[in-house]
């Protein structure tokens, strides 16, 4: 299943997967949205029957300015697709995972989210790290529950995991 903010986009990977042999389907998303994150996994869940998988990958860069100078409304936009849309979509992926039986999420992280580096763009750094700190935190406490209950259902629990992609060498 494809989401993404831009239907021409959603379009365009689609038919690729399907000229390639494969089964693909698509909704709009904007991972900024709660409700966007909803209805994706109901989506997912309506047109497969489930879910097991889910790569949460939308990103910007955001400006590329020291803090002083960053416009906040752009920080806000930054943080909210970077960081709070990770949030929102293993807020709804997770429970439904682990409904149907276990599997896994990737969050798509960044060489930001481990160090700062003098390209300045303090709000995307910041939304990475924490990006990384949530994958990290959900992996260590993996399920709703408590305490023995909580470790006893770890098996059956989506795995978490971040990938943290260097700068990409296309022109
Ligand atoms: N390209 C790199 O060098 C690089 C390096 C490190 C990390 N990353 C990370 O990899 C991921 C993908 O980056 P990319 O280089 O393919 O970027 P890209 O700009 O090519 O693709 C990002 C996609 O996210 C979509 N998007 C933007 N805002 C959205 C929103 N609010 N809701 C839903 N979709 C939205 C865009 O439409 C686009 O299709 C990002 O998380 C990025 O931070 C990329």
């Amino acid at each position: 299943m494809v989401t993404d903010i831009d239907p021409t986009g959603i379009d365009n990977v689609v038919q690729a997967i399907m000229a390639a042999g494969g089964d693909a389907a698509g909704i709009r998303q904007d991972v900024a949205s709660r409700s966007d994150a909803v209805a994706a996994v109901d989506f997912a869940v309506q047109t497969y029957g489930g879910l097991h998988y889910a790569v949460n990958n939308a990103g910007v860069g955001g400006q590329m300015e020291a803090l002083g100078e960053t416009n906040l409304d752009a920080w806000e936009r930054t943080v909210a697709i970077d960081l709070n849309g990770v949030a929102y979509g293993m807020h709804a992926q997770l429970p439904v995972i682990e409904q149907y039986g276990g599997g896994a999420v990737v969050n798509i992280g960044s060489i930001h989210s481990t160090v700062a580096t003098t390209f300045g763009h303090s709000a995307y750094t910041a939304a990475k790290h924490g990006l990384m700190g949530l994958t990290r935190q959900v992996w260590t406490t993996p399920s709703a529950g408590s305490g023995s209950t909580r470790w006893a259902r770890r098996t059956s629990t989506p795995r978490c995991c971040a990938a943290c992609p260097r700068r990409s060498s296309r022109a």
